[in-house]
């Protein structure tokens, strides 16, 4: 069962199966060519036959949504105010259908379910690097994010990438079937990936980025109404705003917020 609602909500995420149908192989971008090639077979793929896609693909699967949108169609997107903050990223550049509205909802059901300040920011904040990138988006979005949010945060963030990986039945998280399709039924995580694992298991913090991985798990339904509304308050409290706006504050990783507003920029 949990196999068929996962396959439903991947289609839907990509706006249904008439709009995955409408797709030309050309414009046909990378899982939903993987998902939809296991879906004929009746089996995920192996990795070997994920590794084969490789060259039949207009753009590489690690590039971010922002930059390569699954859909294949880039819009015009709306200008970014002179001092952006993190509200104005969510509304105006990170994509409604991909990181968006998925970490939104992570969001609200940790808010649901009583979660911490750290959990919930941290759930609202896990995949929005990947609209930058998305191949180790988990260490990329600790990256961005670890000059505004406290300690605990950005390592909930960068970690529940390894933890997605493994499961944790006490806590109530299975290994995703979406990931079969993704990487293979047969794939077995890099040696980072299974390094952060082992250090994870013993970690005072581990529950942080597992509990980020159990609310992501639920999150995938596309019609949820979901806004940064009921999160400004936390925000307010828990992420330091720079006042010349994210990008213009000369931090470490004010290059990577740039990116993010300017994606059209050649250089
Ligand atoms: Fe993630
Ligand atoms: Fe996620």
């Amino acid at each position: 069962m949990a196999v068929a609602i996962e396959k439903e909500h991947f289609l839907e995420t990509i706006g249904g199966e008439e709009a995955a149908a409408r797709m030309d192989s050309e414009s046909r971008a990378d899982f939903i060519e993987d998902f939809l090639a296991g879906q004929l077979k009746g089996r995920p793929p192996t990795v070997a036959e994920v590794e084969e896609r490789i060259e039949t693909k207009p753009v590489r699967s690690g590039a971010g949504f922002l930059f390569a949108p699954l859909d294949g169609k880039v819009a015009k997107l709306p200008p970014m105010p002179p001092n952006p903050t993190i509200v104005d990223f969510f509304n105006l550049r990170f994509q409604a259908r991909y990181t968006r509205n998925h970490c939104l909802q992570s969001a609200t059901r940790a808010m649901q379910n009583g979660m911490s300040d750290d959990v919930i920011l941290a759930c609202l904040l896990h995949d929005t690097a990947a609209e930058l990138v998305r191949s180790d988006h988990g260490y990329w979005g600790a990256q961005l994010y670890e000059p505004y949010v406290p300690e605990k945060v950005a390592f909930a963030i960068r970690y529940h990438q390894a933890l997605r990986f493994y499961p944790d039945k006490d806590a109530g998280y299975e290994y995703p079937d979406l990931y079969r399709y993704l990487f293979g039924e047969d794939y077995v995580p890099p040696p980072h990936i299974e390094a952060a694992y082992k250090m994870l298991r013993n970690h005072k913090w581990y529950m942080e980025p597992r509990l980020v991985t159990v609310n992501d798990w639920y999150s995938f339904d596309p019609n949820a109404e979901v806004t940064i509304e009921p999160f400004l308050d936390l925000l307010g409290r828990n992420f330091k705003q720079p006042k010349e706006g994210l990008g213009n504050d000369n931090s470490p990783v004010a290059h990577m917020w740039r990116a993010i507003a300017r994606p059209d920029s050649p250089l």
